[in-house]
């Protein structure tokens, strides 16, 4: 993303995920903004501003950090989100507090449009993956 001009805003609460992109990202010399957050707290993004973009990877928002998000996003903005699904509980018995339960942020946020909703799987496991955007 930041190679094709956009700002990137990385957020985790863990400090060695924070350290590893931006160790990551200054080896390729990019810069990124990197914040310690919490995000089980739907309010501890509020002081970041507005993004044109939020991709949400291997991670399971709470539906209230979900609505959160999503008031975050300009208009036409684009959240992207892909983590576990159930079957990746049901078959691998990966926890399922972390798996995407089926179709379970479609309908959730009036003002986000559901572009794309897919389950998939890769040698890595089961996946759902969700692009919407911001009316
Ligand atoms: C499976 S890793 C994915 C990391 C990265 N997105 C990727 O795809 O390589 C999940 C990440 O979510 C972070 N995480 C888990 N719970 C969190 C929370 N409540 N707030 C912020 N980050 C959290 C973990 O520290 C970890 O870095």
């Amino acid at each position: 993303m930041k190679r094709h001009g956009f700002a990137v805003t990385g957020v985790d609460f863990a400090d060695q995920a924070l350290k590893r992109l931006e160790s990551f990202s200054e080896e390729q010399g990019l810069h990124v903004n990197a914040y310690q957050r919490d995000l089980d707290d739907p309010y501890t993004l509020a002081d970041l501003g507005c993004f044109d973009n939020i991709l949400v990877v291997h991670f399971k928002p709470t539906i209230h950090t979900f609505q959160a998000m999503s008031g975050m996003l300009r208009t036409d903005g684009i959240l992207l989100m892909t983590s576990f699904n159930v079957l990746q509980h049901a078959r691998n018995n990966f926890p399922k507090a972390y798996c995407y339960a089926e179709r379970e942020y479609v309908g959730v946020d009036p003002s986000l449009e559901l572009l794309d909703y897919l389950s998939y799987a890769d040698e890595r496991g089961y996946f759902d993956g969700y692009i919407f955007r911001k009316m």
